[in-house]
């Protein structure tokens, strides 16, 4: 990275001492990374920005939803700062509250709404937390998924025909979760899509499903294919592959584990050295990952490369630039999130940190 940003960045942090703490997404780039105080998964990011009460400024290099959380999980006192306005999430952007709400009305319609628990990925707006804070629901990451839709089930399990569980917005990591962790069904998981009428679902369908999966997905994770898991292992004889629980089913079905941001490292840095690991996850991760291990070889599960746009937004001009800002006393970019809005959100995300384990 540029000399002069770097020493910009270091003398901005240091001026600020303890009023600021950067928080860094495991998918930022590494001219970013190296300023992060702390660095994590959305689960362990979430849990150290609550951690931080003392600290004036949360610098939070990672997306917009991130960012919304830290907000909720801080103190009012505290100002959440995101370097670059514009790293949002596309994945977050494909379930907006209105479409919720028609899709919970439409299952009051079919006769179920008692029976249903929303449970939304943290890669979602603070609308959508706050919507699953109102109706009885809660919030995981891919690190807590399978004990989140546990107690999610547990809820309502004295309906008739059981829970079921309205699983937001991608539809990659619940069916995964579902089917590969909860012994679910796969056609006990169905898939409402809120560009159709009705969900493109009949309300048979609905009584009949366990899963309701949200019609989202994430772009990096959704492009990693079977056919390049076929051609990693027919070049590389041994080779275990790793992926997100964001990629497709398929993928998945076709992995040797699967796991958040944080499995994928703790699982790299115990592997022996000389095996061969194909990661289907984040460019920027996994080639810091074959930086930091260069006694195992380790590549990429795609032909192309595939960064998260929306994350690698967060450069290191933008990071001095807010932290320069915060040092002459201007807060730029931040981030918060209506009061209503962050009291049901924080119920949602408070039962996610309650859970066991
Ligand atoms: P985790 O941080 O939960 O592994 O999620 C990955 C991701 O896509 C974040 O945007
Ligand atoms: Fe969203 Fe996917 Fe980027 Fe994560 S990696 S921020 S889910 S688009």
């Amino acid at each position: 990275s540029d000399p002069d940003l770097v020493a910009r960045a270091e003398a901005a942090k240091a001026a600020l001492g303890d009023r600021v703490f950067v928080l860094g997404h495991h998918y930022q780039r590494d001219e970013v990374i190296q300023f992060a105080d702390v660095t994590g998964d959305s689960f362990k990011l979430a849990r150290d920005a609550a951690a931080r009460p003392n600290a004036e400024f949360i610098v939070f290099c990672g997306v917009h939803f991130m960012a919304e959380s830290a907000d909720i999980l801080t103190s009012t006192a505290q100002q959440v700062v995101l370097p670059d306005l514009a790293a949002g999430c596309s994945m977050a952007d494909m379930a907006r509250l209105r479409q919720v709400e028609d899709a919970w009305d439409a299952m009051a319609d079919a006769g179920i709404q008692d029976a249903v628990v929303p449970v939304t990925y943290m890669n979602s707006s603070a609308d959508i937390k706050a919507f699953c804070g109102r109706n009885g629901g809660v919030v995981c990451t891919s690190s807590n998924a399978d004990v989140a839709l546990e107690w999610a089930f547990d809820q309502r399990a004295d309906v008739d025909g059981g829970a079921k569980i309205l699983f937001l917005p991608d539809q990659h990591l619940g069916r995964n979760t579902a089917v590969l962790q909860m012994g679910i069904a796969l056609d006990e998981c169905v898939v409402w899509d809120p560009l159709q009428p009705g969900g493109g679902l009949t309300a048979d369908e609905l009584r009949k499903a366990r899963m309701i999966l949200w019609k989202g997905h994430c772009s990096v994770h959704g492009r990693f294919s079977e056919d390049v898991v076929d051609e990693l292992r027919a070049k590389h004889p041994g080779i275990n592959v790793l992926v997100h629980p964001e990629c497709k089913h398929e993928v998945v079905l076709k992995a040797d584990l699967v796991g958040s941001t944080e499995f994928i490292i703790k699982t790299i840095e115990a592997a022996e050295p000389g095996s061969v690991w194909a990661i289907g996850t984040e460019l920027n991760l996994v080639k810091r990952l074959a930086d930091a291990h260069p006694d195992k070889t380790i590549v990429f599960l795609d032909r192309n490369v595939c960064y998260c746009s929306t994350m690698n937004r967060i450069d290191l001009p933008h990071l001095v630039w807010a932290l320069e800002n915060l040092v002459a006393g201007t807060v730029v970019n931040q981030i918060t999130v209506d009061p209503e809005t962050e009291a049901d959100a924080l119920v949602a995300l408070q039962r996610m940190l309650d859970l066991p384990g």
